[in-house]
């Protein structure tokens, strides 16, 4: 395995070495403003496959194809609507996907058999100039073994993918720490299919209109819109529950009614000295919501080697952001989950 370290500069060297390993199909670790990916050329079926190995991914589980100008759009998607343009046009780039029509080139285990395709034009620079030098789109889901916390630091995932994959770049912390917001326009409105740093606030603001996928907060089963939400995602192996009440004081109870021997609690920095446990780790205050989005993978992942019976982890209020936070702490938790 090698790291190539990108943290403060770009090796110009290294990135030509990265993009033929791209080129040549295999598979790169790089990061992304949202979350690390770990990509493969999105017109080779054959790399593509490696990608869904090396996480342990279900194949009715499609990728995301990531681009890095707006004329990519055009060679990989048909039939783009006004609506989409907009969207297209105000969002890329950033921490946005959109479902699109596919055309016929995007092999289908890409896109899980389906005839349609997410697209995204990360706006990391690391990541635009990896996919401008591989000269290629790259398909590239999370950096995380299927079910696990998404890699948001190389440290935290670079043990999980040693010796399955030969190049991984360090491009420091990523920006967000939570996907890119995902949407299908249907019927004319845009469908939020998961939820992320692109708030439906801001999508009204674009095209005055938004919807949420009904499975944002529920498990879903079955043929559903977005297949990524149907499978246990974002979880450590520790067993997790999820407290969140509008009201400060009976959160604070609720954690604290909950906590057993061995409990580690992640909350909010201002909870810090009201719940009662020795092993808190704060992820950010309650007015930063940017700030837990950055920490909450990388807890849940530290806290899980600590190998406690439970992990409690306080919920945010569902607006904004917030929405994105508890759509992936709720399936952290498994749906183990209390609000009063
Ligand atoms: O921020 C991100 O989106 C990161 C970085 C690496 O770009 N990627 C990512 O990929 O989160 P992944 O594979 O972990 O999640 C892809 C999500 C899944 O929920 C999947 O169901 C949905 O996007 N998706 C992809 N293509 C789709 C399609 N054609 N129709 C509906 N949902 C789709
Ligand atoms: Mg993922």
């Amino acid at each position: 395995m090698k790291i190539f370290d990108f943290k403060n500069k770009i090796n110009e060297q290294e990135l030509v070495v990265a993009a033929d390993e791209i080129r040549n199909g295999n598979l790169v670790i790089f990061p992304t403003e949202t979350v690390y990916g770990i990509g493969a050329n999105a017109l080779d079926e054959k790399a593509v496959k490696k990608i869904f190995i090396a996480k342990g991914r279900q194949s009715d589980n499609p990728l995301i194809v990531h681009i890095s100008n707006l004329d990519m759009v055009e060679k990989l998607a048909t039939d783009i609507s006004d609506m989409e343009r907009k969207l297209i046009d105000a969002f890329f780039p950033g921490p946005f996907t959109i479902v699109l029509k596919k055309k016929d080139i995007i092999p289908t285990s890409v896109t899980a058999n389906l005839d349609t395709v997410g697209i995204r034009m990360p706006e990391n620079n690391i990541a635009l100039k990896l996919i401008e030098a591989a000269g290629v789109a790259i398909a590239a889901p999370s950096a995380n073994i299927s079910g696990r916390p998404s890699g948001t630091r190389i440290d935290d995932i670079k043990d999980e993918f040693d010796g399955i994959i030969d190049i991984m770049i360090d491009g420091g912390d990523t920006l967000i720490g939570l996907e890119s917001t995902v949407v299908k326009v249907i019927n004319n409105i845009p469908v939020i299919l998961r939820p992320g740093k692109i708030t439906p606030e801001d999508i009204i603001e674009i095209v005055g209109v938004v919807k949420f996928d009904e499975h944002i907060y529920k498990k879903s089963e079955g043929k559903v819109e977005s297949p990524g939400m149907k499978y246990r995602h974002y979880a450590p192996t520790t067993e997790c529950l999820l407290i969140y009440s509008d009201e400060d004081a009976t959160q604070i109870d609720l954690v604290n009614a909950n906590i057993k021997e061995n409990t580690i609690v992640i909350g909010y920095e201002e909870h810090k000295n009201m719940i009662k446990t020795n092993n808190f780790y704060s992820f950010g205050s309650i007015k930063n919501y940017d700030e837990i989005s950055h920490n909450i993978f990388n807890l849940l992942r530290k806290s899980d080697k600590r190998h406690a019976d439970l992990i409690i982890i306080e919920g945010v209020k569902k607006q904004g952001l917030g929405i994105a936070i508890m759509n992936r702490l709720i399936r952290a938790a498994n749906y183990n989950y209390i609000e009063k």
